[in-house]
C-alpha cells in the first residue's frame, strides 16, 4: 500500500497539465482504478484482515482525493500566471485612435462661429447661397453690367458651357454679395441676416488665395441708416477682439452695389513690429460697405420707395489673422497636422457652433 502511495504521489507531483492530472484520477480513484480495485477485494479478506486493511485504504483514497485537487489548483494559477505574462501591456503607452485622432476646430470655423455668435445677438439670422453662381446672382442683379470694370478687376473663375451653348457662364461666386439678392428674393423686407461662406478669385501670394471666406452682412427696414451701419460694425469689432470700444474710420469708396459706399479702417498701431488693433493712430482696411443701391433692392423684388439698408462684405480669414496672429494665409488652406494643432481651437474648450453647443 505504501508503494502504491508514493507512485502515485509522485505522479500527482510530476503531472504537467490538467488532462495528465485526469487520467492519473481515473487509474487510481476512478470506477476501474487501481485503488478502487483494491477496495473491491475487501470483500475477500478475513473480517480481521479487513479491519486493518479497510481504514487504510480509505485513508489512502482521500489522501490521493486531496492531492489531485490540490494540485488542479496549482496547475489553474500556473496556467493563469503564464497568459498573465503573455498578454502583459503597458498601461501607460499613449492611445492609438481617439486620443491621437481628436481634431481641431480649424480657425476659419471658429471664427465663423465667433461673428455669427455676435450677429445672432444684434437680430441677424444666418443666410446661406450657392458657391457656384449664376451671372446673374453673382454681377447683374448687383448692379454690375457685362461691360462693367469690376468683372474684370475680380479675377474671375468661369464654369464651362457646353459647345454651342451661348449663355452666359456660371461662375465660382466672387463674393458673398450674391446671398443679399437670394435672400431678399426668398423674404422680402425687413430682414437682418449675414452670410458666410466662401469666396473665388484668381490670385495668390501671402495675403490672397484663390479660396477664401467672406461674411455678408445685410440689414433692411424702414428706415436704416450709415449711423446704424458705424453702430452696428463698431459694436462687432469690441466684442469680437474683445477691446473696450474700438474705433472705425469710413474712407469713402465705390461699389456697384451700394450708394453711398464706404470701406472701414480699424484703429491699431505698430509697436517693435507687433501690431495692436484698438490704440495709436494707424488704421487697417477691414471691410467694404454701403447703403444697398435702389437697383439692387429693385433686381431683388423690393420695394427701393418703401425699403433701404446697409451691407458690408468682410473677409474671414483676414479678421482671424488679425485676431489670432496668424501671419501667412495660405497656410489656412495647407492641412499640415502641425499646423492646425497649433493654431486649432479644441471643440471642448471653446462653445462653437460647430463643435456643438457644449459651453
Ligand atoms: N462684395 C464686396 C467685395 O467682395 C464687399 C461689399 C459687400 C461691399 C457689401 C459693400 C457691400 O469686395
Amino acid at each position: 500500500m505504501d508503494d502504491l502511495r508514493n507512485k502515485y504521489l509522485a505522479a500527482i507531483a510530476d503531472a504537467g497539465d490538467e488532462a495528465s492530472l485526469e487520467t492519473l484520477r481515473v487509474t487510481a480513484v476512478g470506477k476501474k482504478g487501481e485503488i478502487s480495485l483494491k477496495m473491491r477485494e475487501l470483500g475477500k479478506m478475513t473480517p480481521d484482515e479487513r479491519q486493518i486493511a479497510g481504514p487504510k485504504l480509505n485513508a489512502l483514497k482521500d489522501e490521493i482525493n486531496s492531492a489531485l485537487a490540490a494540485k488542479k489548483v496549482a496547475l489553474a494559477d500556473a496556467a493563469l500566471d503564464e497568459r498573465l505574462r503573455g498578454e502583459w501591456l503597458d498601461v501607460t503607452l499613449p492611445g492609438r485612435g481617439a486620443a491621437r485622432g481628436m481634431g481641431t476646430i480649424h480657425p476659419v470655423s471658429q471664427v465663423m462661429d465667433e461673428v455669427a455668435a455676435i450677429f445672432a445677438d444684434m437680430g441677424f439670422a444666418v443666410a446661406e447661397g450657392p458657391q457656384v453662381e449664376s451671372d446673374w446672382y453673382n454681377f447683374d442683379a448687383l448692379n454690375i453690367p457685362g461691360h462693367h470694370p469690376a468683372r474684370a478687376e475680380m479675377d474671375t473663375f468661369y464654369m464651362a458651357r457646353s459647345e454651342g451653348d451661348n449663355r452666359p457662364p456660371h461662375v465660382l461666386r466672387t463674393h458673398t454679395s450674391p446671398v443679399q439678392i437670394r435672400t431678399m428674393e426668398a423674404q422680402g423686407a425687413p430682414l437682418r441676416i449675414i452670410a458666410p461662406g466662401r469666396v473665388y478669385r484668381a490670385d495668390y501670394d501671402q495675403t490672397h488665395t484663390p479660396m477664401f471666406h467672406q461674411i455678408e452682412g445685410l440689414a433692411i427696414d424702414r428706415d436704416i441708416s450709415m449711423a446704424n451701419l458705424k453702430w452696428v460694425l463698431e459694436e462687432f469689432f469690441s466684442v469680437f477682439f474683445g477691446l473696450d470700444g474700438i474705433k472705425t474710420r469710413f474712407r469713402a469708396s465705390h461699389f456697384p452695389f451700394t450708394e453711398p459706399s464706404a470701406e472701414v479702417d480699424i484703429q491699431c498701431s505698430w509697436v517693435d513690429g507687433q501690431l495692436r488693433l484698438g490704440e495709436g493712430d494707424g488704421w487697417l482696411e477691414v471691410l467694404g460697405s454701403g447703403m444697398v443701391h435702389p437697383k439692387v433692392l429693385q433686381a431683388a423684388g423690393v420695394d427701393p420707395a418703401a425699403w433701404q439698408g446697409f451691407a458690408f462684405g468682410m473677409g474671414i480669414d483676414r479678421i482671424a489673422m488679425l485676431k489670432y496672429g496668424i501671419p501667412d494665409l495660405r497656410a489656412f488652406f495647407d492641412s499640415d497636422l502641425r499646423w492646425l494643432r497649433h493654431y486649432g481651437f479644441s471643440a471642448l474648450d471653446v462653445p462653437t457652433l460647430q463643435g456643438g453647443l457644449n459651453g
